[in-house]
């Protein structure tokens, strides 16, 4: 038994794009929001607030801001690492803000440069200021089942950040493969340690495709108990890139997002609905590939445009 509907959350302007080693021109990232969210995609993370000095690819967050939130239609969350960026975020018209938070202490230390108790003590200001201003907030764990620097990480830690994301007011929680080395013999056991903790439907999962697992994680994630023995999932919100775009600063030759394109084809094959009109997403897809000027990441948009 698997979810009748599937949210399906559009991160390549964001996730794929950060880690892009070509600049995009403002007006391409537009352009790109823009052709996802006709794509009937209902959320599209657009950008973050970040340091510039960390992320250059993002640095112009304010203008994409600027554009994408006159936009009548959809949804454009934007990532926050602190009050400052979420300040930013707020005064460039986003509506809703993303954090970002790590199951493990190297990474939270590479990442955004503090430990995983410091990040939570910034993003209590962060939500506290959020909730005061009807702002929803998500939240996101990296390295939830393994980290570039530590190697495994435990499922009870991943169970330990989620928890204290939901007492902030996150209205749901993604939880990251950051480094795609997961397999469902160890996706399997981190959502069940992570489902003692928060309700089901306030789960998401986002799986980079480095180890090629991303689609059987995604569809054991989906899977409720029928039929699988010590299956408890059911999760009804998936993290995708358009045409997988991204890479991963911390893992080597390590490939994007899992593509949305092959994400909608899988929904579509086990009849799930995701309202993606899956002409629109392949387009959507050639549209950013010509501008980066390489092949698709998603092996479904390879597979069409060559028959
Ligand atoms: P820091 O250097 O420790 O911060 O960075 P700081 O407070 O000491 O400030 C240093 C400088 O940054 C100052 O400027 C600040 O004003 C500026 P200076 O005085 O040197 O000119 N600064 C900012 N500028 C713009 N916007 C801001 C901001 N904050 C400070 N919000 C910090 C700490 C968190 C800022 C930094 O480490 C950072 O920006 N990190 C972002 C890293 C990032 O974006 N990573 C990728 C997203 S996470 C991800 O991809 C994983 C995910 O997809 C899930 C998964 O796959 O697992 C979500
Ligand atoms: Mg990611």
């Amino acid at each position: 038994n698997i979810p009748q509907y599937v949210k399906i959350v559009e991160v390549g302007p964001r996730d794929g794009l950060q880690n892009e080693k070509k600049m995009v021109p403002t007006h391409v990232k537009v352009e790109l929001i823009q052709r996802l969210a006709a794509a009937g995609l209902p959320v599209v993370e657009a950008t973050s607030f970040v340091s510039p000095k960390w992320v250059p690819q993002l640095a112009d967050a304010k203008a994409v801001m600027a554009t994408v939130s006159s936009f009548g239609k959809g949804r454009f969350p934007v990532l926050v690492p602190n009050l400052k960026g979420f300040e930013a975020a707020i005064s460039s018209g986003a509506k809703e803000v993303a954090i970002f938070a790590a199951a493990s202490e190297s990474f939270s230390q590479a990442n955004i440069n503090c430990s995983i108790d410091q990040s939570l003590e910034r993003y209590r200001e962060v939500c506290e200021a959020a909730l005061q201003q009807d702002v929803p907030v998500r939240g996101y764990i990296s390295c939830v089942v393994g980290c570039p620097i530590e190697g495994p990480v435990s499922p009870q830690q991943v169970a330990y950040v989620a928890k204290e994301l939901l007492k902030l007011g996150c209205y749901e929680i993604s939880l990251g493969d950051t480094i795609g080395v997961g397999t469902p013999g160890t996706i399997v056991p981190m959502l069940e340690a992570v489902m003692e903790v928060v309700p089901t439907e306030k789960l998401a999962v986002h799986f980079h495709d480095t180890y090629g697992q991303a689609l059987s994680n995604i569809t054991v994630a989906l899977q409720d108990s029928t039929g699988c023995v010590q299956m408890q999932m059911g999760v009804a919100a998936v993290d995708s890139s358009v045409a997988g775009l991204g890479g991963c600063p911390y893992a080597k030759g390590a490939s994007g997002n899992v593509a949305t394109e092959d994400v909608v084809y899988l929904l579509n094959g086990l009849g799930v609905q995701s309202n993606v009109d899956f002409g629109k997403i392949l387009s959507a897809g050639e549209f950013i590939s010509q501008q980066l000027g390489r092949q698709s990441g998603s092996k479904t948009a390879v597979a069409l445009s060559r028959s």
